[in-house]
Order: C-alpha cells, then structure tokens, then sequence
C-alpha cells in the first residue's frame, strides 16, 4: 500500500531540487556512496530512490527496485537507470510497506530517506524483514545534530518550515538509535559533519548492518 501522498507542487518542486543538485551532493557523498555501494550484488532494493542519485555508483547489469512513492522522480529515474545499464522496477509505494516477501534481498540501500518516511521504526522494521539472513543495509542519513549545539538550534528553528517543502524530512530525527533498536545481527555506524553549504542537514551518518 502507498500511504505517502505527495503535493503536486512541492512534489515536483522537490524532483527538480534533486535533479539539479544531485550531481552536486554526489560529488561530496561519492567517497562514501563507493566504499558502501561498489560490492552490492544480486536483488537489491532502494528506498526513496529520488530522481536517481545512487544509480552510477551501483554495477551495470544490477537489478534494482525503486520503492519511490512520488509520481514526479519516475520519469528522472528511469532516464538515469537506462544511462546507467540499471535493470529498474518502479514500485510507487511505501517504505514501510514494500509487499515484497520476507528474507528475499541481497541488500537495501536508503541515502538521506529514514529523515523523511513518516514512520522510520516502521521503515527499518520493513527493511529488516525483506533482507535475507546476512544481507546488507546500506545508508547515509542525516540526524540530529548533539542536543544543545548552535545546529541543533537551528535544526529545531526550521524543523517547520524544512518539513513543509520537503514534504516531511525531518532535521532532528535520532536516525541511529532507530537503527541500532532495529535488531540487525550487526551496526556499524559512523558520525561525521559534512562540509556543505546545507548546514542543517550537515550532521549525517553512514554504515552497513548485517540482517
Ligand atoms: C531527500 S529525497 C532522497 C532521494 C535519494 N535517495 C537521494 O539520495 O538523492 C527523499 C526521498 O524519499 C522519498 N520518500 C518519502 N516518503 C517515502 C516513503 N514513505 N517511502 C519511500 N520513499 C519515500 C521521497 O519521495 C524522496 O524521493
């Protein structure tokens, strides 16, 4: 089932956003999307897939399935899989619930997405039940900055208005408590800040947990 629901116009003004500053946040992301992307093989997964930004980082001939809920990414999306040799399926539904069996992918892929799902215990709880025994969670986030500090300030002025235009991330979410409650076999999560003009969401993690 698709719960998302996504504004026809900051649905499209947020496949626009992506589309023109992707290049951009790969550029600073790309180290760590390689390290973390380059070795996935067999079925694998994308939440909140975007206009396409993991694609190039992924081994052509991969077989891939967008779980995107939002109409206005698939056409940028395709595009990018087909310039890329990515074997993609589109599923326009909802993180929290793929419909896809239990224990049946090689690994999941989630960048700058567990912000923004409605419901991330949800989500992850999903993403541990698709993956099969020692399968691959893969993911960048960006999370709350530590309590107090001037970003986390800033984080809970714009929590608000950041919600509305892209339609619910969330700038304060505690993302890694969330996945270490998940009941992965392993965690392995890094804290770093992200030298960005984007300082609210410059508070980000990255890692693999083992199903
Ligand atoms: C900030 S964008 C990140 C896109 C892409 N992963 C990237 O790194 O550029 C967040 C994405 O999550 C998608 N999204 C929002 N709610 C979702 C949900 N419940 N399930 C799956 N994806 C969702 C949005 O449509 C959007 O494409």
């Amino acid at each position: 089932m698709c719960t998302h629901r996504s504004n026809p116009v900051r649905g499209r003004f947020n496949a626009w956003f992506l589309s023109t500053l992707d290049g951009f946040i790969n550029r600073l992301l790309a180290e760590r999307k390689t390290r973390l992307m380059a070795g996935l093989s067999g079925s694998i997964v994308e939440i909140g897939s975007g206009v396409g930004a993991n694609l190039s980082f992924l081994r052509p001939g991969t077989r891939l399935i967008a779980i995107e809920p939002n109409p206005h990414m698939h056409a940028r999306l395709s595009e990018r899989a087909m310039q890329c040799g990515i074997h993609l399926e589109i599923a326009a539904r909802s993180a929290e619930d793929t419909q896809l069996p239990s224990d049946s992918v090689d690994a999941v892929i989630s960048t700058l997405v567990l912000c923004t799902v409605p419901d991330p215990v949800a989500t992850l709880a999903e993403i541990r039940r698709i993956l099969r025994p020692g399968g691959r969670f893969v993911f960048i986030e960006h999370v709350a900055a530590p309590a107090a500090s001037p970003r986390r300030r800033l984080q809970t002025l714009l929590r608000g208005p950041w919600a509305y235009l892209f339609e619910g991330c969330t700038l304060d979410r505690q993302t890694a408590q969330l996945i270490r409650a998940t009941g992965f076999r392993s965690a392995e999560i890094e804290h770093y800040v992200l030298r960005s003009p984007f300082v609210p969401v410059n508070t980000q993690i990255s890692g693999v947990c083992l199903a």
